[in-house]
């Protein structure tokens, strides 16, 4: 019989995609002991936007989230995203950097560490492989999947072949705008599955409604493992339904191993913590949607609650029409890079200041420039000779691997920081978001001495 085993996505993709992020680690403790116990393959809990988000809005510190989770959830293995050589940021890192993360990711809990690049350039993921590797963790080698001439089935599996060779255990396709068809998976899967010999993970988003029929298709072909929420954090730019794929697999004849009382438990739990996000206005209507026009357009599910936000921000939300519109223009322009963090936020940003600028590429953000000078690696198809041409003007774009220009910053950055941080991993929290791990540094100070005078005043 064949089994399928699956990766509970709440507390990290799910989270991600209908709430960008925003759920505080208190509002998933209690149910992370119960979580323990379902049989899931694994739990998504990290990486992604989760650091960024804790540091930026949460004041919690990621790396103490991590710790948590993994002292909760003993027997789970924990499984984080990691964007190759960008690690959690939008830019590129030294490999030193790399490393480091690498290294105390899998220190403080992670089991799984699933390593993508934006451009599915090899160049970004080999430093962080080869880590993942060395410290003993499960290396997955993502591919951001996409559509365009130039993704062919024959492109990914030379690229799911360079993976294999490097030395991942899995292979996971990314299908983080949930465009992947029913037929495009089984193809796709089964292709994979003739060209190497490891289990295939299937990720994709209920954006476009696809989900189910592809993770159906998906399975028929061979895939090992599919990424699903908790219903309550299902559907939408989400996650199809852990529940629902499970007792659907077991009706078609697969084995699943998941305890029903405890998903059932789960989804008890999430119940009124989602209904506390409707009613704050965290969750949207239109997250929980479903949005066949991204069949078109290509926007992942974190890239829309983005864009969403972006432009409620701006007071142009009747504009959203005409962003989602140039956004496959600007991806053309750009020599079509999957829309993936950071190129769905530099796609998206630029999308959205063409239309409201009335303008194309009158601005441009410093990514968008750096993207063309080849500082985030090689791009599926050339750029457009002549947008580049008005992004960069006589600039001459980078032969060669970016990363192999940067000098070492670890150190460095360490000893400039001095009693500021208090371990290397507020080291690593510093070298990604420089202020706000400043401001997360000074706010527990604070935080600390407040507690201090607290607890000694009542004595
Ligand atoms: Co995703």
């Amino acid at each position: 019989m064949q089994q399928v085993q699956f990766v509970e996505t709440v507390l990290r993709d799910a989270n991600q995609s209908l709430i960008a992020t925003r759920m505080p680690y208190e509002k998933f403790e209690p149910i992370l002991e119960t979580m323990d116990r379902a049989g899931y393959y694994a739990v998504e809990c990290w990486g992604g936007a989760t650091f960024d988000v804790c540091l930026r809005y949460l004041n919690e510190d990621p790396w103490e989230r991590l710790r948590k989770i993994r002292a909760k959830m003993p027997n789970t293995k924990l499984q984080m995203l990691l964007r190759g050589q960008n690690i959690l940021g939008y830019k590129h890192y030294p490999d030193d950097v790399v490393r480091r993360f690498v290294q105390h990711s899998v220190k403080n809990g992670i089991d799984i560490i699933r390593i993508f690049d934006a451009l599915n350039d090899t160049d970004n993921l080999k430093v962080a492989v080869e880590e993942t590797v060395k410290c003993g963790a499960v290396a997955s080698g993502a591919i951001s999947y996409t559509t365009s001439p130039v993704h062919t089935l024959e492109n990914y599996v030379k690229l799911v072949k360079e993976l294999a060779a490097m030395g991942v255990s899995t292979i996971c396709i990314k299908d983080m705008a949930g465009i992947m068809g029913p037929k495009e998976a089984y193809d796709l899967v089964s292709a994979i599955k003739d060209a190497v010999d490891l289990p295939v993970d299937v990720h994709t988003h209920c954006t476009t409604g696809l989900a189910f029929m592809t993770y159906l298709k998906a399975v028929e072909a061979g895939a090992d493992i599919i990424d699903t929420a908790t219903p309550p954090f299902s559907g939408g730019t989400s996650q199809p339904s852990t529940d629902t794929l499970a007792y659907a697999l077991r009706q078609l004849g697969y084995e699943v191993n998941l305890d029903d009382a405890v998903l059932k438990q789960v989804a008890d739990y999430f119940k009124p913590v989602r209904d506390g996000f409707v009613a704050d206005g965290t969750l949207m209507a239109k997250s929980l949607a479903t949005d066949a026009q991204c069949l078109t357009y290509q926007v992942p599910g974190g890239m829309l609650s983005n864009l969403l936000s972006q432009l409620k921000s701006m007071n142009a939300l009747d504009r959203l029409d005409e962003a989602l519109a140039e956004t496959p223009r600007v991806r053309k322009d750009l020599g079509y890079p999957p829309l993936v963090t950071p190129t769905s936020q530099m796609v998206g940003v630029q999308a959205v200041t063409n239309v409201l600028q009335g303008e194309r590429y009158k601005k441009v953000s410093s990514e968008v420039r750096a993207y063309c000078r080849g500082e985030y690696g090689r791009t599926p198809a050339p750029i457009d000779p002549a947008v580049r041409r008005q992004i960069l003007g006589d600039e001459k774009p980078l032969e060669g691997r970016y990363a192999d220009t940067l000098e070492p910053l670890f150190e460095k950055t360490k000893a400039q920081l001095g009693d500021t941080a208090r371990s290397d991993e507020d080291v690593l929290s510093y070298i990604a978001f420089p202020q706000l791990a400043e401001k997360f540094f000074a706010d527990r100070q604070a935080r600390e001495e407040n507690m201090v005078r607290y607890t000694i005043e009542p004595m």
